[in-house]
């Protein structure tokens, strides 16, 4: 079982004289005015949710996005800031961007052209040129902090998600075979079909094909890329191998599904802060229900919440004996607000909560409460503690880990997780209460099963999922990753 202890003996011992560098648009502590205070929040979402236990554990410089109105206060004259604050184990480089250039690359192109285009939740991509030029820009303002950062040692460089396509060459052509690039593609990636509408293809695709090594969540997304490149550009695919060749550069394609770190998790859950957490959650939502279900996400179109609701609103329709026996409980964090599709989705979550509440409502009982505020990990772990039923429902997802860790917060393995079919974690939590979220009658019934279950078969099924968690914790994706580099002997 990979733990902390054995990634950071891989690391210490691999590594050698290379440096380690993580780069990703979103950083992993934002410092932000409050209050007249400066206060610093972990930042939320699947690539911190993975990584900083993995940079704890082995130090390192992770390089992101400055994004906090505080953050340039934070920092000595290197954009540099040591992180967690209170607790400093590894270093934060900043990069600072202008109004405009956030714009085009993150709620641009990264989030109107790439994030729907790679997920299949029919949220048309829009690709526009002016985007594309920030996108463009952004990747070589990335590439020349680190490469500043490197100076003329020798690093590794793990690149994080669709923002930093164009990255990897640009280090490259900078750098050679000087700077080692690992890139893990956190969310689909679409079938050939899909993606070939995208303007920009050839260079999206000469761009990861720069890195020594490209990861995806599942096989089946290693292969939609091999078949994406073998339709649009010159390169050999080795089929043995798992591999691309172009232009003379060989880069390996693999499967890394990503976890959580498991016992972390468990025990940040059994605290006694999370136990205050609880009874003040308690209180303040007056949580005193048979059931509670709870949802928690960004809201993102892909996933899910609006078939949720409606799920919600069914299954009252179609078991009226559970009136006022339960209630859906949905965390919301409000995401990408500038980008229309996001603003709609939010308004219409608003109309369809109000709508469901007013048609069930009794006695001063409504099914759905919908909180839309910023909660931090502890609070997180408090409503996983709280829940009986996680539901988790997206259209399209590359992994998911509010299931993974929802699964690792139930160490007394009760609950049961209802978990969509289109994730990546379905591939691994059979013991799952499996739904297809675009069927809203089923998802009603499987609401009611989730209820029902025997206690005997929900600890039952917990319990493995437990153990598949457990088995398939961060430590061992990076610790794979990294062992899937180590073929590279770190060569000049
Ligand atoms: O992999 C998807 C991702 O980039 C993850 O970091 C996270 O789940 C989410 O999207 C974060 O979104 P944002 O940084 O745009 O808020």
């Amino acid at each position: 079982m990979w733990t902390k202890e054995s990634l950071k003996e891989v690391i210490e011992k691999q590594l050698g004289d290379y440096l380690l560098i993580v780069v990703s648009n979103r950083e992993p502590y934002i410092h932000m005015h409050k209050k007249g205070k400066i206060i610093c929040q972990r930042a939320a979402g699947g690539v911190i949710t993975a990584l900083d236990p993995v940079m704890k554990a082995c130090s390192g410089l992770w390089v992101a996005h400055g994004s906090g109105d505080a953050d340039k206060k934070t920092v000595d004259s290197n954009s540099r800031v040591k992180v967690p604050p209170d607790d400093a184990k590894y270093t934060l480089r900043r990069v600072w961007l202008t109004k405009e250039e956030e714009d085009g690359y993150y709620y641009g192109f990264s989030n109107e052209a790439l994030w729907p285009l790679s997920h299949i939740s029919y949220t048309r991509p829009k690709f526009e040129e002016a985007d594309w030029k920030m996108y463009e820009l952004v990747n070589r303002k990335f590439a020349d902090a680190i490469l500043e950062e490197v100076g003329d040692r020798k690093a590794f460089v793990w690149i994080q998600d669709y923002h930093m396509s164009l990255l990897p060459k640009f280090l490259k052509d900078a750098a050679g075979n000087r700077i080692i690039t690992a890139h893990f593609w956190h969310i689909p990636w679409p079938n050939p079909e899909v993606f070939r509408i995208c303007p920009k293809k050839n260079e999206i695709l000469e761009g990861l094909l720069a890195n020594d090594l490209l990861g995806f969540h599942l096989r089946h997304h290693c292969e939609n890329f091999i078949s994406t490149v073998e339709k649009e550009i010159e390169a050999r695919v080795d089929r043995e191998r798992f591999s691309i060749i172009k232009g003379g550069h060989e880069t390996m394609i693999r499967p890394f599904p990503i976890g959580v770190d498991d016992k972390y998790v468990e025990e940040l859950a059994e605290s006694k802060e999370v136990k205050e957490y609880m009874q003040s959650l308690k209180e303040e939502f007056l949580l005193h229900y048979d059931f509670i279900m709870l949802g928690l996400d960004r809201i993102d179109y892909t996933k899910g919440i609006l078939e949720r609701l409606r799920a919600v609103d069914r299954f009252v329709e179609k078991y009226p004996e559970y009136r006022g026996k339960f209630v859906f409980i949905q965390m919301g964090r409000l995401s990408r607000m500038h980008i229309p599709a996001y603003k709609n989705l939010n308004d219409e979550i608003n109309a369809l909560v109000e709508e469901i509440n007013w048609k069930h409502s009794h006695e001063g009982w409504t099914p759905i409460i919908f909180v839309r505020r910023y909660i931090n990990y502890p609070e997180v772990m408090a409503f996983y503690k709280l829940a009986n039923i996680c539901i988790v429902s997206p259209l399209h997802d590359g992994m998911n880990l509010v299931a993974k860790e929802y699964v690792s917060a139930r160490s007394d393995n009760t609950g049961v997780l209802v978990l969509s079919k289109f994730t990546g974690s379905a591939r691994e939590l059979h013991d799952a209460v499996m739904i297809n979220p675009y069927d809203i009658d089923d998802f009603a019934d499987k609401l009611k099963i989730a209820i029902e279950m025997d206690k005997k078969e929900a600890d039952f099924r917990m319990q493995k999922m437990r153990e598949q968690v457990a088995q398939n914790n961060i430590y061992k994706w990076a610790g794979k990753v990294l062992s899937a580099l180590l073929k590279f002997e770190f060569k000049e």
